[in-house]
């Protein structure tokens, strides 16, 4: 069950609007890039967290790191340009051996027993994404004028964490590199190895803070998360 996680954590914020990296906004007085951590820093099974970040946050990270006492953060690398770039960095350190999670770090609602199941998962089947079903009814759009209406069975939310076999994870990025493939999540190179991927189903409270419309949601989720935990 023990597993290593790459949390990227390199961007940007571009939509937050927020003029720095949105994982320093704080959520109920911490910061969110602590709220994700503590989750791992606090799981018995995680062995290590590799954190990818911007070289431009690295002094402020490193003290939040070191201020809240985060122990098993045990490399830092530098993230690039895209979000694969800085995962791909991120497994060029990792354990060669065993399951490695990739969770994006503005995705601090994320549950241990969820990590459990993914990880579970890709002991079993190699690959396995954290997904909800689809609660709107998408159509494609061209020119503001519909295209098509998508069937909704059948369509999936995808988050993360992801899991996998590190050495699956390592093959189908050497692929990606190889094809200059980028895709737009860390499953999507594992598939293009046409190997099958496990749907772990999550929850909707797993969001990803990426508007700043988000942290009210955010908020109203801490809020829930706290009463609950009394
Ligand atoms: N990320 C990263 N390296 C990049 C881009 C993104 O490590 N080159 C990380 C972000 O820090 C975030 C996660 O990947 O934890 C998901 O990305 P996203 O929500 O898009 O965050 P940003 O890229 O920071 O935001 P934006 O796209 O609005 O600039
Ligand atoms: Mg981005």
């Amino acid at each position: 069950m023990a597993y290593q996680v790459i949390i990227p954590a390199a961007g940007q914020g571009k939509r937050m609007g927020a003029g720095y990296n949105k994982l320093l906004l704080k959520l109920g007085g911490i910061p969110i890039l602590i709220h994700t951590l503590k989750v791992f820093e606090n799981d018995r099974e995680c062995k290590g967290i590799i954190l990818s970040i911007s070289p431009t946050d690295e002094v402020p990270f490193r003290k939040l790191i070191s201020d809240y006492q985060i122990k098993k953060v045990t490399s830092i690398v530098y993230g690039g340009k895209e979000r694969q770039d800085s995962v791909y960095n991120g497994l060029k350190v990792a354990e060669p051996e065993g399951i490695i999670l990739v969770h994006d770090a503005a995705r601090p609602f994320i549950r241990t027993e969820l990590i459990h199941r993914s990880v579970r998962a890709a002991e079993e089947h190699g690959a396995a994404i954290v997904a909800v079903p689809v609660k709107d009814t998408i159509k494609k759009v061209e020119d503001h004028v519909v295209s098509e209406t998508i069937e909704r069975s059948g369509l999936w939310a995808v988050q993360t964490p992801q899991a996998f076999r590190v050495s699956l994870l390592r093959r189908a990025f050497q692929k990606a590199v190889q094809d200059r493939f980028t895709g737009t999540d860390d499953a999507s190179l594992v598939e293009r190895l046409n190997w099958p991927v496990a749907i772990v189903e999550g929850d909707y409270d797993n969001i990803k803070l990426t508007t700043s419309e988000d942290m009210y949601f955010a908020e109203a989720i801490l809020k829930k998360k706290q009463a609950n935990s009394r």
